[in-house]
């Protein structure tokens, strides 16, 4: 694989689609594939290079495609397979990358692999997923908990025997020691690959393996009460094992069996223990997700800390990647606040790293408030009332003003936003000095100049709201300069390149303006001086 700062995956940006709410071609309220292929031209519109989907294959969605029960397979809620290969040439007629999601740690409990393995103790998949006796009185093996609320172990009355599954009791781990599981997958990857697929998103990559004498984890001394349960306990025996990153190289080596491809892994982690995903060798995940900017407090000291403590931390020759948005956490508009998302785009649009951006996000889409009823997340259902649900950074996006956002004409699985009318791609569009122009114009940029993509990242001493630092490459220097606050800030005329202009400003009302003297930027702007 191409390491050298040519890789596609090295200057590209990557946009998630979550399939189910991209858009619907026929009318069940549902997005799916042929949907895809409709917008392809948006997406070529906006200048990404990468297209990754959420899981599309055969499920029950227990877990919305979480919960995989065919791993070669597409579920007839989004097409099928011709469909598929429609779309990947379609992709890759536009120039287009298209990554699939691989959820490799747990299937479907409908997955004829775990039928075989829980029908009984010496059934030869008994040992493709974790299976374990209880205590002696009867209880779970250990005090592991489900991310999804409550226990972590699943009792079988046929067996007697209790199954682990990290998330859903719908969703049982597999056993990643045996290389059986391995190969299983491995295959399946081969056969994604050899469709033309470029490449995997991996899904909970860190959990694949558990303490093999599966330990009871010790709590959280840091629990916060309100925060999800699971959080009592810390995951020292179920995640992050050191046996993990040999099966990543396993993963690693199939997508270096064809050219060109890439794998991105799924890592809650800090950042100390997050750059290890690269592997030994950088010989594990191209792209391990840095998702430190979805939990950050907003402010300039806190995301200065962040960039500099990642840029140090990166293992020689490793790329940086930056995260704002999936569909697992609250919107960006929402966690950081409309204006901000401005500076937030800009941020991710110039920092030294290849940028994932979320479906909406461009159109500033923001959390919507989901009426307990009309709750799809099993997540918030498991562990309702406290914020965890996920439907409101998954709605419908918004593509114009018609009755169903030009989502549907369907009623939609998830409400649309209540500004859609306003907020939607057309309407953005059509204003000069929308969110989404702002985008494009990033993109643009980062498209036109090298040192965005692959300049240095230098950071300029810089105090209070401002976030201050400079990309060069040969020569050629442009400099950011982010106000996260709501009050105007001026940048010294020294931490500025004599004889420089205002490249783009998050207000688009600025191009061009030469600078003189001191640079004044005003409240919850950012502004690219070059
Ligand atoms: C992470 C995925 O992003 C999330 O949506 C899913 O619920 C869990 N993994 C379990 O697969």
């Amino acid at each position: 694989m191409d390491q050298s700062n040519e890789a596609w995956w090295r200057r590209g940006i990557f946009y998630q689609v979550y399939p189910r709410s991209f858009q619907d071609s026929n009318a069940d309220g549902v997005g799916d594939i042929r949907g895809i292929i409709e917008r392809l031209p948006y997406l070529e519109s906006l200048g990404i290079d990468a297209v990754w989907l959420s899981p599309i294959f055969p499920s029950p969605m227990a877990d919305f495609g979480y919960d995989i029960s065919d791993y070669t397979g597409i579920d007839p809620l989004f097409g099928t397979m011709e469909d598929f290969d429609a779309l990947i040439e379609a992709a890759h007629g536009r120039g287009l990358k298209l990554i699939l999601d691989l959820v490799p740690n747990h299937t479907s409990d409908r997955h004829p692999w775990f039928a075989e393995s829980r029908a009984s103790r010496d059934n030869p998949k008994r040992d493709w997923y974790i299976w374990r006796d209880g205590k002696p009185d009867g209880g779970p093996p250990n005090n592991w908990l489900s991310e999804f609320g409550g226990n972590a172990w699943q009792h079988d009355a046929a067996t007697d025997q209790y199954y682990y599954h990290a998330f859903l009791k719908e969703q049982p781990d597999l056993n990643w020691r045996n290389p059986a599981v391995r190969e299983a997958i491995h295959d399946a990857m081969r056969f994604w690959l050899a469709r033309g697929v470029d490449g995997f998103r991996v899904d909970v990559i860190w959990h694949l393996i558990k303490d093999a004498e599966f330990r009871d984890n010790p709590q959280n001394p840091h629990y916060v009460e309100g925060r999800p349960p699971h959080e009592k306990i810390l995951t020292q025996y179920s995640t992050d094992q050191p046996e993990v990153h040999d099966v990543i190289a396993g993963m690693r080596s199939v997508i270096d069996e064809f050219a060109d491809r890439v794998l991105i892994g799924e890592i809650y982690l800090p950042l100390q223990r997050l750059v290890a995903y690269y592997g030994n060798d950088l010989g594990g995940a191209h792209l391990p997700f840095n998702f430190a900017l979805l939990s950050t407090l907003w402010s300039a000291r806190s995301i200065e800390k962040i960039i500099a403590d990642y840029e140090a931390a990166l293992p020689a020759g490793a790329w940086p990647n930056w995260v704002l948005g999936n569909h697992d956490r609250p919107r960006v508009a929402s966690r950081v606040g409309r204006e901000q998302a401005r500076v937030a785009a800009m941020l991710l649009l110039t920092l030294r790293g290849t940028p994932t951006l979320y479906y909406g996000d461009e159109i500033g889409m923001h959390q919507v408030p989901i009426a307990p009823e009309e709750g799809r997340d099993p997540f918030e259902k498991n562990v309702p009332g406290i914020g965890v649900g996920r439907d409101g950074c998954r709605t419908p996006m918004q593509w114009d003003a018609s009755e169903r956002a030009g989502f549907s004409t369907a009623r939609p699985w998830l409400p649309l936003a209540s500004d859609f009318a306003h907020e939607n791609v057309v309407n953005l569009d059509a204003d000069t000095k929308s969110i989404l122009s702002l985008y494009r114009a990033l993109v643009a940029l980062r498209r036109k100049l090298p040192q965005l993509v692959t300049g240095t990242y230098e950071p300029v001493a810089a105090q209070g709201d401002l976030l201050l630092y400079r990309r060069k490459s040969e020569g050629q220097a442009v400099t950011i300069a982010l106000n996260l606050g709501a009050e105007p800030v001026s940048v010294t005329s020294s931490s500025i390149a004599f004889g420089s202009k205002i490249l783009l400003s998050t207000f688009l009302d600025r191009e061009s303006e030469p600078i003189d003297g001191a640079l004044d930027v005003r409240g919850n702007e950012g502004v690219i001086v070059g």
